[in-house]
């Protein structure tokens, strides 16, 4: 079987590794960006993303997995195309299907032989029958064509973990052709499938990544509730967590989610409920608490520490989660900015984030290499991600290096008598 899959990016070239590395198929990712495709030959990814270049060295090597921008050949002999470009988010909330209409219409025009199309890219429901309807009318060779909705759910930074041993296969197909060219494709992953209609698969999606995002936004609204009465967010994280129906993932409190998915994805479907006169209140609260969360350090901070003007300020993790580069909706981003609108002189540190980091904030703040840099003679150090090093770093350097060591840790990091024990001046979240 011949696989082409449109967009190289997380999903696309991840969807595509995992593909080839199971044999699944011959793979061949179609982007348009010629440096990025010239990269991906020599065995570059073009993201960060644990054991993703080892599998692409291999997989090219042997012949798996090509790269191209030639799309009309690509397209021209594939029995499936997955289509994996992004949807970003619009000023409005909507998603952006721009990338998806360019693709479709290549597709349309280009292919010479039976094909099913199965949209990855996390698309409004009743996308694909739109999808579908398109490229039927606009056929240029009379070949038959269905369009599938398979959505996924990898993380960044596990993305190839997640793919190889996926929780579920979601298959939302109109036809037994199409549900059965898709089982075929994902038997090597061994992994339960779930085959239902395309709308329901797409709203699998929406539905799934809305309810962790709640999830994220309750524990972060009870964590400062936790604040005001004294009790410890952590603690009773883990004493909700013995509840088998409540679960021990996504319990922690924090400075808000940020990323790709979370902050586009509550606000797509919010937006598309509108459209149908239905407001979908659970989501708008997540919404409304993720926002508030994301600049609870510098509030609480601005209740200490009258004025920033001129004062050494570290920051300690930039990127939306570790284990990534990606700064998309990172929270980091609306505390460093309101925190150059005060005047503060910022040393930020990030593992692996700064080449990012230095596209949105320029030359308005410092780049360190190293912890100790960004925290000498600092006078105050906010915490945005809990990077394994940041978390280990010997807390007693803190007291050692800064000018005065007051921290404000976004990701609780540490055990607050530990710091106490220091007499380091530290906030954390909820407790
Ligand atoms: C998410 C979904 O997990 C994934 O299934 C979907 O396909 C894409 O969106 P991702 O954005 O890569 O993946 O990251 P994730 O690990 O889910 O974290 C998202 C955000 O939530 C991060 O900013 C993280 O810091 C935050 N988070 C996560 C919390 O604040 N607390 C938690 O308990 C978990």
């Amino acid at each position: 079987m011949n696989i082409a899959i449109a967009g190289t990016g997380y999903v696309g070239l991840v969807t595509g590794i995992c593909l080839a590395q199971l044999n699944c198929a011959v793979v061949t990712c179609v982007d348009i960006d010629e440096t990025k495709v010239a990269q991906m030959k020599l065995g570059k990814p073009p993201i960060y993303e644990d054991g993703l270049e080892e599998l692409m060295k291999k997989n090219y090597e042997l012949g798996k997995i090509d790269y191209t921008t030639d799309y009309k050949s690509a397209y021209k002999n594939a029995d499936v195309i997955i289509i994996a470009v992004g949807t970003p988010e619009r000023s409005d909330g909507s998603a952006n299907l721009d990338y998806i209409k360019a693709v479709i219409n290549q597709i349309a025009k280009n292919i010479e032989k039976d094909c099913l199309v199965v949209t990855k890219s996390t698309v409004p429901i009743g996308t694909n029958d739109k999808i579908e309807s398109y490229i039927k009318e606009n056929l240029v060779n009379k070949v038959r064509v269905e369009v599938a909705s398979n959505p996924e759910f990898l993380s960044q930074g596990s993305a190839i973990k997640d793919t190889l041993n996926a929780s579920r296969i979601i298959i939302g197909t109109e036809s037994k052709w199409a549900e059965d060219i898709l089982k075929l494709v994902y038997k090597p992953f061994n992994q339960p499938i779930i085959s239902t209609n395309r709308k329901s698969a797409e709203m699998i999606k929406y539905a799934s990544n809305n309810f962790l995002a709640l999830k994220i936004a309750y524990m972060n609204d009870i964590a400062n509730f936790c604040e005001l009465v004294g009790a410890n967010i952590e603690d009773v994280a883990i004493g909700m967590s013995y509840d088998e129906r409540i679960g021990d993932k996504f319990l922690k409190a924090g400075i808000g989610y940020g990323g790709s998915c979370f902050p586009k994805d509550t606000r797509a479907l919010h937006c598309l409920a509108s459209e149908f006169c239905y407001e979908l209140k659970t989501v708008k609260a997540a919404i409304e608490v993720n926002e508030y969360q994301k600049l609870k350090l510098i509030r609480k901070a601005s209740e200490k520490i009258e004025q920033f003007e001129n004062m050494k300020v570290a920051i300690l993790g930039l990127t939306f989660k570790p284990g990534t580069d990606d700064m998309r909706h990172a929270p980091s981003i609306s505390n460093i900015n309101s925190l150059i609108e005060r005047g503060a002189n910022i040393f930020a540190y990030d593992p692996v984030g700064i080449e990012n980091a230095k596209k949105i904030f320029e030359d308005k703040i410092n780049y360190t290499m190293s912890i100790d840099e960004a925290i000498s003679e600092a006078e105050v150090c906010f915490i945005m991600t809990e990077w394994e090093d940041i978390v280990n770093y010997d807390i007693k350097k803190y007291k050692k290096l800064m000018k005065k060591p007051i921290i404000y840790d976004g990701r609780n990091c540490y055990e607050v008598s530990k710091m106490k024990n220091l007499d380091i001046e530290y906030y954390s979240i909820g407790r």
